[in-house]
């Protein structure tokens, strides 16, 4: 790497510059106005770390379980959509990384490597995200795919049974492969080294869900199909359904509600993600951080309860930890490493976060993660105004006109 790295931030920067913005804004951006997309990491700032001496710290114990499945911090990888888009063969680079460090890593439905894929390049078992499709047969095959590749558990989204509209990716014509215009080419043109990394990747569309329909004849039939199936119908015994089939581990992740997190362990869940999808689905929702202290006081003591939204710092993950999450999720942190320097970023990603998990624990008095408690966390005013420089979302103006 050229110039030093110093946070997950710097990746944030190195990826703005290497991919063309119709790309980037995909990642970065969120739905609407972009205010839970603001509001996950706001909260997490606005909580402040509890400094406390004189213990001795030399030796920390960073590593947990999650569902059974053993990491080096308490963190995994998240499943986010079309990675492959954003470094050649990118999956399958993050779960080299992940397995590498020893995390856990998620395979998206709207990945662009296939589920088969990752499990030859990799040998450490993976897990699969679901999103439930109108078309019953292909959501079977995705799940009998995912158990045949060894996949140790199955995260179910429930958060995108409709598609939160982003209104950068709207603006900039995203699509896949991305949709011409004057603009869109020009900005891909003048990113010669994402262009040469996509010319030499594997695939360029959706990996999984490719070879499902017969039907669709190229890429623009398959994108519009996908668009098609998204399901609103699906309720509580259509979860039920793939808990049924499923019997291996079932992570439910989209969890906002307390009552949904009680619904979560009556169907024998293992696990839930306290998640708003990175503030990429609901605008105006509640941070995820905002809700995880109820969830965690309903279900703690019954279901192991993850978290997601907003993570940037292993500070995060400690606060996260005080307020009852058994471990953390990353979307945009590991997707920045690995658009900025493909598996090397999503190490880089790993290590940032690690160290500064270590030195935090250290400045907290913990030798141990399995000591991180509520009195390490505290509440204090917000330190930023809202509005995040650089993203892809409303234009200042727009945002003006709404406050
Ligand atoms: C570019 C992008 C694509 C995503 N795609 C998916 C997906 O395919 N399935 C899913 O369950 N969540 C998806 N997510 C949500 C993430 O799994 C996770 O909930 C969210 O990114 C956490 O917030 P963070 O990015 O602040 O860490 C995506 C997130 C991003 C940023």
């Amino acid at each position: 790497m050229s110039t030093p790295i110093s946070s997950v931030f710097d990746l944030e920067a190195r990826a703005r510059k290497r991919l063309p913005a119709v790309i980037f804004d995909y990642v970065h951006g969120g739905a609407g106005m972009e205010l839970t997309l603001q509001r996950n990491q706001d909260d997490l700032c606005a909580l402040a770390l509890r400094q406390h001496d004189m213990r001795d710290v030399s030796h920390r114990q960073m590593s947990v379980k999650m569902v059974g499945e053993p990491a080096t911090i308490p963190l995994a990888i998240g499943p986010t959509g079309l990675a492959g888009l954003t470094w050649a063969n990118g999956e399958v680079e993050a779960a080299k990384a992940a397995e590498h460090f020893g995390v856990p890593f998620c395979l998206s439905t709207m990945s662009i490597c296939s589920i088969e894929d990752v499990a030859d390049a990799t040998s450490r078992p993976f897990w699969f995200q679901l999103y439930l499709m109108k078309e019953h047969k292909v959501n079977e095959s995705l799940i009998r795919r995912a158990h045949e590749a060894g996949c140790s558990a199955l995260i179910l989204t429930l958060d995108l049974h409709v598609q939160g509209k982003r209104w950068a990716d709207a603006r900039n014509g995203l699509s896949v492969p991305p949709r011409l215009t004057l603009h869109n080419t020009w900005d891909i043109l003048s990113h010669p080294r994402w262009l040469v990394g996509m010319a030499r990747s594997k695939r360029r569309t959706f990996g999984n869900l490719q070879g499902e329909l017969k039907q669709a004849k190229n890429l623009s039939a398959l994108t519009q199909w996908i668009e098609s199936q998204f399901d609103p119908s699906f309720d509580l015994d259509t979860v039920k359904w793939v808990r049924k089939i499923w019997d291996r581990k079932l992570i439910l992740k989209g969890i906002m509600h307390v009552d949904d997190a009680r619904l979560a362990v009556d169907i024998g869940a293992d696990a839930i993600i306290v998640s708003n999808h990175g503030g990429r689905q609901l605008d105006g929702a509640p941070s995820s951080i905002s809700v995880l202290p109820e969830i965690v006081e309903a279900v703690g003591d019954r279901i192991e309860v993850f978290f997601d939204g907003g993570i940037r710092t292993g500070g995060d993950i400690v606060k996260a930890m005080g307020y009852g999450a058994r471990a953390c999720l990353s979307g945009r942190a590991w997707l920045y490493g690995l658009a900025a320097e493909g598996m090397d970023g999503v190490l880089c990603a790993l290590h940032l976060l690690e160290q500064e998990l270590s030195d935090c624990m250290a400045l907290t008095g913990l030798d141990d993660v399995a000591h991180i408690d509520p009195g390490v966390v505290t509440a204090q005013p917000a330190l930023r105004p809202p509005g995040r420089p650089g993203s892809g979302g409303p234009s200042p103006e727009l945002r003006s006109a709404y406050r």
